[in-house]
């Protein structure tokens, strides 16, 4: 046994776990060895997996496709993110894995098991693999969805989250690169590292979660009180941005992005949002005055049902904000173009993976110059992950 072993073992129980780890007696509180037997517990270790490459990686992991050599079925792998972690398992990692085993539905993305790998440090979430997320299929696709595929898709979205809602979680990070779409288009939701359970009475949150172009005005404007409403005005910039094929709301800082709201829904006031001068934020700064509601003008192709749809997911009151399940009752779903069925809906080419196997087998013989629309795609793929 190493040294360091041996002198956390005598000293400091409240050590960083940085080896196998250890175990402490109930009975008399010393720590005791785990048997190298026993180091996996019940839990299958990683080497069952075949890492076949990287699909993604953002805050909180790094995310694998991979092969389950038991069953031979192809799944993502999520390691868990320790670095930054002294004692044990993050936060986010435990909430994703608890809030994850929780949630039994279609679209939201399905936690197989988690594994472990050497050391206790690496832990990894095995999941049900999704052929492509929606920020690089946006990035990516040559002809943007059709209005009845985009319904196709919120309609999914509003179905998990219907479920997720009414088992009071909140996702707390809804963007593109969150939604997954297997290639039967079955949209999933997935990256419930910043999800949080809420009770009655509200409970208070930090306001610093969700990118910042879903973001919604009460998160923007301070407010330590964080509803499913949060999730549902992330529902409207995803809507705007498949209608419209960019970004709805593209701001670069908290203040301008508040100036990106304002210049398309219009200043806010006490009357449609009386908690609106209590926002803590306002201490601090005045929003511009701006008094029109520019939405019809921006989505000009857009009938009266769809405006109304996202006029609703768009108010400014949390609590007057359309609820998923309000929306799934919207006209705007039983009026043509009638939502595509999800088995209909177009496959696509495995872009994460063409990119990963050009890379890792180095044989790009011919030295193709990448399209503008590439170019155009990775500047935006950049700035969403920021
Ligand atoms: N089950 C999955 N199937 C396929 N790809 C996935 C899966 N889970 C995550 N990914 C890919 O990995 C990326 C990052 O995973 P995510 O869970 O969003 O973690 P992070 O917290 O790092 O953003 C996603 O945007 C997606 O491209
Ligand atoms: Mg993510």
């Amino acid at each position: 046994m190493s040294e360091a072993v041996e002198h956390i073992k005598s000293s400091d129980p409240q050590a960083p776990v940085t080896r196998k780890g250890y175990l402490m007696s109930i009975k008399s509180g010393e720590p005791i060895d785990i048997k190298d037997c026993d180091v996996h517990g019940r839990c299958r270790a990683v080497t069952d997996f075949e890492k076949l490459n990287r699909i993604g990686e953002g805050t909180y992991g790094i995310v694998y496709r991979a092969r389950d050599s038991r069953t031979n079925s192809i799944v993502a792998l999520k390691k868990v993110r320790m670095d930054q972690e002294k004692d044990g398992l993050p936060i986010s990692g435990l909430r994703e894995i608890m809030i994850l085993k929780a949630c039994n539905h279609e679209n939201i993305v399905n936690l197989i098991d988690v594994v472990v790998g050497k050391s206790l440090e690496s832990i990894f979430l095995v999941m049900e693999y999704c052929e492509q997320d929606l920020a690089s299929l946006l990035d990516n696709m040559v002809q943007p969805f059709s209005e009845s595929e985009v319904k196709c898709i919120i309609l999914q979205v509003l179905h998990g989250l219907e479920y997720m809602h009414s088992r009071y979680i909140i996702h707390r990070d809804l963007k593109v690169s969150n939604l997954l779409m297997t290639d039967k288009g079955c949209v999933k939701i997935a990256d419930f590292g910043l999800a949080r359970l809420y009770g009655e009475p509200s409970t208070t949150m930090t306001p610093q979660v969700v990118t910042l172009w879903y973001r919604s005005p009460e998160l923007l404007l301070g407010s330590p009180i964080q509803t499913t409403a949060v999730d549902m005005w992330a529902v409207g910039c995803i809507l705007g941005e498949l209608l419209s094929h960019k970004p709805l709301l593209p701001g670069n800082t908290e203040l301008g992005q508040l100036d990106l709201i304002t210049d398309l829904l219009g200043t806010p006031s006490e009357n449609i949002w009386p908690e609106f001068l209590k926002m803590p934020a306002l201490e601090n700064f005045t929003l511009k005055q701006q008094p029109y509601n520019n939405l019809k003008p921006k989505f000009q192709y857009l009938t009266a049902a769809g405006l109304r749809l996202l006029n609703f997911l768009f108010m400014y009151d949390p609590k007057k904000r359309a609820t998923a399940e309000e929306c799934l009752q919207s006209s705007y779903f039983k009026e043509p173009p009638l939502p595509c069925d999800p088995k209909l809906m177009p496959t696509f080419p495995q872009h994460r993976n063409l990119a990963q196997t050009k890379q890792t087998t180095g044989q790009q013989t011919n030295i193709e110059l990448p399209t503008i629309s590439a170019i155009l795609g990775s500047i935006l793929k950049k700035r969403r992950v920021e």
